[in-house]
Protein backbone atom coordinates (compact mmCIF):
# COMPACT_ATOMS: atom_id res chain seq x y z
CA UNK A 1 0.00 0.00 0.00
CA UNK A 2 1.48 3.53 -0.76
CA UNK A 3 1.16 5.42 2.11
CA UNK A 4 -0.04 9.13 1.83
CA UNK A 5 -1.25 12.25 3.05
CA UNK A 6 -4.83 13.38 3.78
CA UNK A 7 -4.89 17.44 2.85
CA UNK A 8 -8.56 18.83 3.79
CA UNK A 9 -8.14 22.55 2.80
CA UNK A 10 -10.21 24.39 5.09
CA UNK A 11 -10.98 27.54 2.65
CA UNK A 12 -12.61 25.21 -0.04
CA UNK A 13 -13.68 22.46 2.01
CA UNK A 14 -11.40 19.70 -0.27
CA UNK A 15 -9.60 17.32 0.60
CA UNK A 16 -6.94 16.10 -1.25
CA UNK A 17 -4.37 12.74 -1.09
CA UNK A 18 -0.76 13.61 -1.42
CA UNK A 19 1.51 10.33 -1.77
CA UNK A 20 4.20 10.31 0.40
CA UNK A 21 7.52 8.63 -0.69
CA UNK A 22 10.82 8.04 1.62
CA UNK A 23 9.32 10.15 4.17
CA UNK A 24 8.34 13.07 1.88
CA UNK A 25 5.74 14.84 -0.18
CA UNK A 26 6.50 16.40 -3.08
CA UNK A 27 6.42 19.71 -2.77
CA UNK A 28 4.49 19.77 -6.56
CA UNK A 29 1.80 17.61 -4.98
CA UNK A 30 1.09 20.67 -2.77
CA UNK A 31 1.12 23.12 -5.21
CA UNK A 32 -2.26 21.06 -6.95
CA UNK A 33 -4.10 22.63 -3.77
CA UNK A 34 -5.73 25.54 -4.70
CA UNK A 35 -8.45 27.88 -3.29
CA UNK A 36 -9.29 29.17 -7.05
CA UNK A 37 -8.56 28.50 -10.54
CA UNK A 38 -6.74 31.70 -11.31
CA UNK A 39 -4.57 31.76 -7.70
CA UNK A 40 -1.32 30.22 -7.55
CA UNK A 41 -1.46 27.04 -5.55
CA UNK A 42 -0.12 26.28 -2.06
CA UNK A 43 3.83 26.54 -1.51
CA UNK A 44 5.93 25.85 1.50
CA UNK A 45 7.81 28.50 3.14
CA UNK A 46 11.32 27.00 4.19
CA UNK A 47 13.54 30.03 4.78
CA UNK A 48 17.11 28.17 5.32
CA UNK A 49 15.84 24.78 3.86
CA UNK A 50 15.13 23.50 7.38
CA UNK A 51 12.99 20.49 6.15
CA UNK A 52 13.14 20.70 2.87
CA UNK A 53 14.76 17.71 0.64
CA UNK A 54 16.53 19.29 -2.56
CA UNK A 55 17.79 16.13 -3.68
CA UNK A 56 18.02 12.09 -3.75
CA UNK A 57 21.40 11.75 -2.57
CA UNK A 58 23.71 8.06 -2.26
CA UNK A 59 27.39 9.82 -1.22
CA UNK A 60 26.51 10.57 2.77
CA UNK A 61 24.61 9.87 5.67
CA UNK A 62 23.93 11.53 8.36
CA UNK A 63 21.84 10.86 11.78
CA UNK A 64 21.68 13.80 13.86
CA UNK A 65 20.41 12.36 16.81
CA UNK A 66 22.51 9.76 16.94
CA UNK A 67 25.91 11.69 16.12
CA UNK A 68 26.54 8.90 12.90
CA UNK A 69 28.23 10.21 9.67
CA UNK A 70 28.58 7.69 6.44
CA UNK A 71 30.21 8.27 3.67
CA UNK A 72 28.89 5.29 1.19
CA UNK A 73 27.95 3.57 4.23
CA UNK A 74 31.34 3.39 5.74
CA UNK A 75 31.32 4.94 9.25
CA UNK A 76 33.27 8.08 9.41
CA UNK A 77 35.64 6.75 12.44
CA UNK A 78 36.83 3.43 10.71
CA UNK A 79 37.83 5.89 7.38
CA UNK A 80 39.72 8.14 9.84
CA UNK A 81 41.46 5.70 11.24
CA UNK A 82 42.51 3.20 8.68
CA UNK A 83 41.97 4.73 5.27
CA UNK A 84 43.62 7.92 3.14
CA UNK A 85 42.66 11.11 2.38
CA UNK A 86 42.45 9.87 -1.01
CA UNK A 87 41.31 6.41 -0.94
CA UNK A 88 37.57 8.14 0.64
CA UNK A 89 37.91 10.51 -1.92
CA UNK A 90 37.67 7.65 -4.30
CA UNK A 91 35.18 6.09 -1.88
CA UNK A 92 33.52 9.48 -2.71
CA UNK A 93 33.89 10.24 -6.74
CA UNK A 94 32.97 6.32 -7.74
CA UNK A 95 30.83 5.37 -4.73
CA UNK A 96 32.65 2.33 -3.95
CA UNK A 97 36.37 1.23 -2.81
CA UNK A 98 39.00 1.01 -5.16
CA UNK A 99 40.76 -2.17 -6.08
CA UNK A 100 44.66 -2.41 -5.45
CA UNK A 101 44.99 -1.47 -9.68
CA UNK A 102 42.60 1.38 -9.49
CA UNK A 103 43.91 2.69 -6.25
CA UNK A 104 47.07 3.15 -7.77
CA UNK A 105 45.70 4.43 -10.75
CA UNK A 106 43.78 7.15 -8.69
CA UNK A 107 46.97 8.16 -6.92
CA UNK A 108 48.73 8.51 -9.80
CA UNK A 109 46.47 10.46 -11.63
CA UNK A 110 46.20 12.62 -8.96
CA UNK A 111 49.59 13.09 -8.50
CA UNK A 112 50.83 14.13 -11.84
CA UNK A 113 48.08 16.70 -11.71
CA UNK A 114 49.15 18.84 -8.77
CA UNK A 115 51.16 22.30 -11.45
CA UNK A 116 49.13 24.89 -12.27
CA UNK A 117 49.27 26.13 -15.62
CA UNK A 118 52.30 29.19 -14.64
CA UNK A 119 49.74 31.83 -15.95
CA UNK A 120 48.18 30.92 -12.58
CA UNK A 121 50.91 31.57 -10.82
CA UNK A 122 51.53 35.33 -12.24
CA UNK A 123 47.54 36.00 -11.68
CA UNK A 124 47.48 35.28 -8.01
CA UNK A 125 50.94 36.92 -7.85
CA UNK A 126 48.76 40.01 -8.81
CA UNK A 127 46.57 39.83 -5.42
CA UNK A 128 47.16 42.46 -2.94
CA UNK A 129 49.74 41.60 -0.48
CA UNK A 130 47.14 41.38 2.65
CA UNK A 131 44.33 39.38 0.40
CA UNK A 132 42.69 36.84 2.67
CA UNK A 133 43.60 33.41 1.26
CA UNK A 134 39.95 31.70 0.92
CA UNK A 135 39.17 34.97 -1.59
CA UNK A 136 42.44 33.82 -3.71
CA UNK A 137 41.58 30.29 -3.12
CA UNK A 138 38.06 31.30 -4.64
CA UNK A 139 38.99 33.58 -7.72
CA UNK A 140 41.84 30.93 -8.49
CA UNK A 141 39.80 27.69 -8.49
CA UNK A 142 37.02 29.66 -10.96
CA UNK A 143 39.55 31.03 -13.09
CA UNK A 144 40.80 27.23 -13.83
CA UNK A 145 37.94 27.30 -15.93
CA UNK A 146 39.05 29.60 -18.41
CA UNK A 147 42.21 27.37 -19.10
CA UNK A 148 39.71 24.01 -19.33
CA UNK A 149 37.23 25.13 -21.42
CA UNK A 150 36.28 21.52 -22.47
CA UNK A 151 34.90 21.73 -18.17
CA UNK A 152 31.82 22.81 -19.76
CA UNK A 153 30.93 19.36 -21.70
CA UNK A 154 29.36 18.25 -18.80
CA UNK A 155 27.42 15.40 -19.91
CA UNK A 156 30.85 13.03 -21.09
CA UNK A 157 31.71 11.14 -18.36
CA UNK A 158 35.59 10.80 -19.24
CA UNK A 159 35.54 14.70 -19.12
CA UNK A 160 33.64 15.23 -15.94
CA UNK A 161 36.29 12.65 -14.48
CA UNK A 162 39.63 14.60 -15.61
CA UNK A 163 38.08 17.71 -13.85
CA UNK A 164 37.70 15.86 -10.76
CA UNK A 165 41.20 14.61 -11.26
CA UNK A 166 42.06 18.25 -11.68
CA UNK A 167 40.73 20.21 -8.79
CA UNK A 168 41.66 17.63 -6.01
CA UNK A 169 44.56 17.73 -7.34
CA UNK A 170 44.91 21.07 -7.64
CA UNK A 171 43.35 22.55 -4.79
CA UNK A 172 46.63 22.19 -2.53
CA UNK A 173 48.57 23.58 -5.01
CA UNK A 174 46.48 26.51 -5.06
CA UNK A 175 45.78 26.62 -1.12
CA UNK A 176 49.35 26.49 -0.32
CA UNK A 177 50.34 29.34 -2.87
CA UNK A 178 47.69 31.97 -1.35
CA UNK A 179 49.45 30.84 1.85
CA UNK A 180 53.12 31.74 0.76
CA UNK A 181 51.07 35.24 -0.51
CA UNK A 182 50.37 36.42 2.10
CA UNK A 183 53.71 35.82 4.28
CA UNK A 184 55.48 37.19 0.79
CA UNK A 185 56.91 33.97 0.22
CA UNK A 186 58.07 32.62 -3.33
CA UNK A 187 55.72 29.60 -4.35
CA UNK A 188 56.85 26.35 -4.04
CA UNK A 189 56.43 23.84 -6.70
CA UNK A 190 54.70 20.21 -6.07
CA UNK A 191 56.60 17.80 -5.21
CA UNK A 192 55.35 14.60 -6.97
CA UNK A 193 57.11 11.90 -4.99
CA UNK A 194 55.63 13.02 -1.53
CA UNK A 195 52.08 11.81 -0.92
CA UNK A 196 49.33 14.14 -1.40
CA UNK A 197 49.10 15.94 2.38
CA UNK A 198 53.15 15.49 2.61
CA UNK A 199 53.31 17.32 -0.92
CA UNK A 200 50.53 19.85 0.49
CA UNK A 201 52.63 20.90 4.14
CA UNK A 202 56.19 21.15 1.63
CA UNK A 203 54.11 23.80 -0.72
CA UNK A 204 53.42 25.31 2.33
CA UNK A 205 56.88 25.25 4.70
CA UNK A 206 59.74 24.50 2.15
CA UNK A 207 62.70 26.71 2.29
CA UNK A 208 65.82 26.32 1.07
CA UNK A 209 66.09 22.21 1.95
CA UNK A 210 66.14 20.40 -1.44
CA UNK A 211 63.39 17.86 0.21
CA UNK A 212 60.76 18.91 2.90
CA UNK A 213 60.10 16.02 5.01
CA UNK A 214 57.35 16.84 7.15
CA UNK A 215 56.70 14.48 10.65
CA UNK A 216 54.72 11.38 9.49
CA UNK A 217 52.39 12.26 12.44
CA UNK A 218 51.62 15.70 11.67
CA UNK A 219 51.15 14.62 7.79
CA UNK A 220 48.67 11.28 8.91
CA UNK A 221 46.84 14.07 11.44
CA UNK A 222 45.80 16.43 8.52
CA UNK A 223 45.21 13.76 6.31
CA UNK A 224 42.46 12.66 9.46
CA UNK A 225 41.47 16.13 9.25
CA UNK A 226 40.60 16.40 5.48
CA UNK A 227 38.81 12.89 5.79
CA UNK A 228 36.79 14.15 8.39
CA UNK A 229 36.02 17.39 6.34
CA UNK A 230 35.74 15.49 2.84
CA UNK A 231 31.69 15.79 2.47
CA UNK A 232 28.58 16.41 5.18
CA UNK A 233 25.62 15.80 2.75
CA UNK A 234 23.35 19.30 1.67
CA UNK A 235 25.24 21.71 4.20
CA UNK A 236 25.58 25.41 2.47
CA UNK A 237 28.28 24.99 0.27
CA UNK A 238 27.16 21.82 -1.00
CA UNK A 239 24.21 23.23 -1.59
CA UNK A 240 25.66 26.29 -3.21
CA UNK A 241 27.68 24.06 -5.90
CA UNK A 242 24.69 21.82 -6.27
CA UNK A 243 22.68 25.24 -7.01
CA UNK A 244 25.78 27.00 -9.25
CA UNK A 245 25.97 23.22 -11.30
CA UNK A 246 21.84 23.20 -11.92
CA UNK A 247 22.42 25.93 -14.40
CA UNK A 248 25.22 23.18 -16.28
CA UNK A 249 27.74 25.47 -15.95
CA UNK A 250 31.69 24.00 -15.76
CA UNK A 251 32.80 22.53 -12.25
CA UNK A 252 35.49 25.13 -11.49
CA UNK A 253 32.68 27.58 -11.50
CA UNK A 254 30.17 25.64 -9.30
CA UNK A 255 33.08 24.70 -7.27
CA UNK A 256 34.15 28.14 -6.77
CA UNK A 257 30.50 28.94 -5.52
CA UNK A 258 31.15 26.34 -2.69
CA UNK A 259 34.58 27.90 -1.60
CA UNK A 260 32.87 31.01 -1.63
CA UNK A 261 29.54 29.92 0.24
CA UNK A 262 32.12 27.93 2.73
CA UNK A 263 34.15 31.32 3.54
CA UNK A 264 31.35 32.44 5.52
CA UNK A 265 31.84 32.37 9.57
CA UNK A 266 28.83 30.09 9.83
CA UNK A 267 29.88 27.61 7.94
CA UNK A 268 33.76 27.07 7.24
CA UNK A 269 34.93 30.69 8.85
CA UNK A 270 33.88 28.90 12.40
CA UNK A 271 36.90 27.63 13.46
CA UNK A 272 38.32 30.79 12.75
CA UNK A 273 36.11 32.32 14.98
CA UNK A 274 36.53 29.77 18.05
CA UNK A 275 39.96 30.54 17.32
CA UNK A 276 39.38 34.39 18.00
CA UNK A 277 37.07 33.56 20.38
CA UNK A 278 39.03 31.22 23.08
CA UNK A 279 41.88 34.20 22.55
CA UNK A 280 39.64 37.10 23.78
CA UNK A 281 38.07 34.44 26.78
CA UNK A 282 42.26 34.48 27.60
CA UNK A 283 41.92 32.68 30.94
CA UNK A 284 39.89 30.23 32.72
CA UNK A 285 38.37 32.73 34.98
CA UNK A 286 36.88 34.38 32.32
CA UNK A 287 34.76 31.69 30.73
CA UNK A 288 31.83 32.06 33.31
CA UNK A 289 31.08 35.84 32.08
CA UNK A 290 31.48 35.04 28.72
CA UNK A 291 28.88 32.26 29.63
CA UNK A 292 26.14 34.26 30.97
CA UNK A 293 27.38 36.47 27.33
CA UNK A 294 26.09 33.87 25.22
CA UNK A 295 23.00 33.28 27.38
CA UNK A 296 21.99 36.71 27.32
CA UNK A 297 22.04 35.98 23.38
CA UNK A 298 24.89 39.01 23.23
CA UNK A 299 27.00 36.47 20.90
CA UNK A 300 27.34 32.66 20.15
CA UNK A 301 29.85 30.73 21.46
CA UNK A 302 31.72 29.62 18.18
CA UNK A 303 32.00 25.48 17.33
CA UNK A 304 28.81 24.60 19.33
CA UNK A 305 25.58 23.34 17.96
CA UNK A 306 24.91 22.57 14.29
CA UNK A 307 21.79 22.39 12.05
CA UNK A 308 21.62 18.64 11.92
CA UNK A 309 23.33 17.16 14.64
CA UNK A 310 21.79 17.06 18.31
CA UNK A 311 24.19 15.26 19.86
CA UNK A 312 28.28 15.21 19.94
CA UNK A 313 29.49 15.80 16.29
CA UNK A 314 31.65 12.68 15.49
CA UNK A 315 33.64 14.38 13.73
CA UNK A 316 34.75 16.37 16.71
CA UNK A 317 35.55 13.43 19.00
CA UNK A 318 37.87 12.02 16.27
CA UNK A 319 39.71 15.94 16.43
CA UNK A 320 39.95 15.79 19.88
CA UNK A 321 42.28 12.58 19.93
CA UNK A 322 44.13 14.06 16.99
CA UNK A 323 45.06 17.01 19.33
CA UNK A 324 46.69 14.58 21.24
CA UNK A 325 48.91 13.50 18.39
CA UNK A 326 49.83 16.85 16.81
CA UNK A 327 50.90 18.16 21.01
CA UNK A 328 52.85 15.84 20.76
CA UNK A 329 54.81 16.78 18.07
CA UNK A 330 54.21 20.69 18.45
CA UNK A 331 53.70 21.00 22.44
CA UNK A 332 50.32 21.59 23.97
CA UNK A 333 48.01 24.55 22.11
CA UNK A 334 47.38 26.83 25.53
CA UNK A 335 43.80 27.64 24.84
CA UNK A 336 43.24 24.04 24.55
CA UNK A 337 43.08 24.56 28.31
CA UNK A 338 39.90 26.96 28.18
CA UNK A 339 38.47 24.49 25.50
CA UNK A 340 38.27 21.89 27.78
CA UNK A 341 36.50 23.91 30.35
CA UNK A 342 34.19 26.07 28.09
CA UNK A 343 33.04 22.78 26.75
CA UNK A 344 33.07 20.93 30.21
CA UNK A 345 30.75 23.95 31.30
CA UNK A 346 28.39 24.64 28.32
CA UNK A 347 27.93 20.80 28.58
CA UNK A 348 26.55 20.91 31.84
CA UNK A 349 24.55 24.29 31.56
CA UNK A 350 20.66 24.37 31.10
CA UNK A 351 20.55 26.90 27.96
CA UNK A 352 23.14 24.56 25.95
CA UNK A 353 21.57 21.30 27.26
CA UNK A 354 17.68 22.04 26.62
CA UNK A 355 18.49 23.16 23.13
CA UNK A 356 20.67 20.38 22.29
CA UNK A 357 24.41 22.21 21.72
CA UNK A 358 27.30 19.93 21.43
CA UNK A 359 30.39 20.57 20.08
CA UNK A 360 30.79 20.62 16.36
CA UNK A 361 34.12 19.85 13.89
CA UNK A 362 35.10 23.65 14.04
CA UNK A 363 35.47 23.19 17.70
CA UNK A 364 39.19 21.64 18.34
CA UNK A 365 40.18 21.81 14.41
CA UNK A 366 41.23 25.39 15.02
CA UNK A 367 43.41 24.50 17.70
CA UNK A 368 45.43 22.11 15.75
CA UNK A 369 45.61 24.42 12.92
CA UNK A 370 47.20 26.80 15.18
CA UNK A 371 50.19 24.17 16.73
CA UNK A 372 50.70 23.54 12.81
CA UNK A 373 51.15 27.43 12.55
CA UNK A 374 48.77 28.02 10.01
CA UNK A 375 47.72 31.83 10.40
CA UNK A 376 43.29 31.78 11.49
CA UNK A 377 42.88 32.97 7.84
CA UNK A 378 44.04 29.31 6.41
CA UNK A 379 41.78 27.49 8.27
CA UNK A 380 38.82 27.65 5.82
CA UNK A 381 41.34 27.02 3.28
CA UNK A 382 42.08 23.83 4.30
CA UNK A 383 38.48 23.07 4.99
CA UNK A 384 37.93 23.59 1.27
CA UNK A 385 40.78 21.11 0.54
CA UNK A 386 39.33 18.75 2.84
CA UNK A 387 35.95 19.27 1.01
CA UNK A 388 36.58 19.23 -2.53
CA UNK A 389 36.11 15.55 -3.17
CA UNK A 390 32.55 15.88 -2.07
CA UNK A 391 31.76 18.59 -3.58
CA UNK A 392 32.65 16.75 -6.60
CA UNK A 393 30.82 13.69 -5.51
CA UNK A 394 27.97 15.68 -5.39
CA UNK A 395 27.87 17.54 -8.54
CA UNK A 396 28.56 14.52 -10.86
CA UNK A 397 25.52 12.91 -8.72
CA UNK A 398 23.59 15.79 -9.65
CA UNK A 399 24.34 16.10 -13.69
CA UNK A 400 23.20 12.78 -13.89
CA UNK A 401 20.21 13.04 -12.31
CA UNK A 402 17.55 13.08 -14.32
CA UNK A 403 15.00 14.39 -11.56
CA UNK A 404 17.00 17.62 -11.05
CA UNK A 405 16.10 21.00 -12.45
CA UNK A 406 17.77 24.08 -12.93
CA UNK A 407 17.66 25.75 -8.88
CA UNK A 408 14.63 28.26 -8.96
CA UNK A 409 12.82 28.66 -5.49
CA UNK A 410 9.93 30.79 -5.19
CA UNK A 411 9.49 33.69 -3.14
CA UNK A 412 6.25 35.52 -1.21
CA UNK A 413 6.33 38.56 -2.22
CA UNK A 414 6.56 41.37 0.10
CA UNK A 415 6.51 44.46 -1.82
CA UNK A 416 4.71 47.33 -3.52
CA UNK A 417 2.54 46.58 -6.54
CA UNK A 418 1.34 48.20 -9.62
CA UNK A 419 3.30 51.97 -8.65
CA UNK A 420 2.85 54.10 -11.19
CA UNK A 421 6.47 55.38 -12.62
CA UNK A 422 7.42 59.39 -12.50
CA UNK A 423 10.20 60.16 -14.51
CA UNK A 424 13.03 61.27 -12.40
CA UNK A 425 12.91 65.08 -13.78
CA UNK A 426 9.53 65.20 -12.50
CA UNK A 427 10.26 63.75 -8.94
CA UNK A 428 12.97 65.66 -7.97
CA UNK A 429 11.69 69.39 -9.52
N1 LIG B 1 25.77 29.56 20.84
C1 LIG B 1 24.69 29.97 21.53
N2 LIG B 1 23.42 29.69 21.18
C2 LIG B 1 23.26 28.97 20.06
C3 LIG B 1 24.34 28.51 19.30
C4 LIG B 1 25.64 28.83 19.73
N3 LIG B 1 26.71 28.41 19.05
N4 LIG B 1 23.89 27.81 18.23
C5 LIG B 1 22.55 27.84 18.33
N5 LIG B 1 22.18 28.53 19.44
C6 LIG B 1 20.81 28.74 19.94
C7 LIG B 1 20.10 29.79 19.13
O1 LIG B 1 20.27 31.07 19.69
C8 LIG B 1 18.67 29.29 19.21
O2 LIG B 1 18.17 29.62 20.48
P1 LIG B 1 16.63 30.11 20.64
O3 LIG B 1 15.83 28.90 20.26
O4 LIG B 1 16.53 30.50 22.06
O5 LIG B 1 16.46 31.24 19.68
C9 LIG B 1 18.81 27.78 19.17
O6 LIG B 1 20.10 27.51 19.72
C10 LIG B 1 18.73 27.20 17.75
O7 LIG B 1 19.69 27.86 16.94
P2 LIG B 1 19.54 28.18 15.40
O8 LIG B 1 20.36 29.36 15.07
O9 LIG B 1 18.07 28.19 15.06
O10 LIG B 1 20.15 26.86 14.77
P3 LIG B 1 20.61 26.69 13.27
O11 LIG B 1 20.41 25.27 12.93
O12 LIG B 1 19.97 27.70 12.37
O13 LIG B 1 22.16 27.07 13.32
C11 LIG B 1 24.49 26.94 13.45
C12 LIG B 1 23.19 26.15 13.28
C13 LIG B 1 25.68 25.98 13.25
C14 LIG B 1 24.60 28.05 12.38
C15 LIG B 1 24.53 27.56 14.87
O14 LIG B 1 24.47 26.55 15.86
C16 LIG B 1 25.73 28.45 15.10
O15 LIG B 1 25.71 29.64 14.74
N6 LIG B 1 26.85 27.89 15.69
C17 LIG B 1 28.06 28.65 15.86
C18 LIG B 1 28.82 28.67 14.53
C19 LIG B 1 29.49 27.35 14.24
O16 LIG B 1 30.11 26.73 15.10
N7 LIG B 1 29.37 26.91 12.97
C20 LIG B 1 30.00 25.68 12.50
C21 LIG B 1 29.02 24.66 12.08
S1 LIG B 1 29.77 23.06 11.85
C22 LIG B 1 30.76 23.25 10.47
C23 LIG B 1 29.99 23.31 9.23
O17 LIG B 1 29.26 22.35 8.92
O18 LIG B 1 30.14 24.32 8.52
Amino acid sequence: MTESLTVRDNRTGQEYDVPILDGTIKAADLGKIKSSDDEPGLAVYDPGFVNTASCRSSVTYIDGEKGILEYRGYPIEQLAEKSSFLEVAYLLIHGALPTKAEYEAWVHEITFHTFVHENVKSFMQGFRYDAHPMGMLMASVGALSTFYPDARNISDAENRHIQIVRMIAKMPTLGAWSFRHAQGKPYVYPDNDLSYTANFLSMLFKMSESKFEADERLVKALDVLFILHADHEQNCSTNAVRSVGSSQVDPYSAVAAGVGALYGPLHGGANEAVLRMLKRIGSKENIPDFIQGVKDGNERLMGFGHRVYKNYDPRAKIIKKACDDVFEVTGVNPLLEIAQELEKIALEDEYFVKRKLYPNVDFYSGLIYEAFQFPPEMFTVLFAIGRTPGWLAQWSELVQDKEQKIARPKQIYTGDRGLDFVPAAQRWA
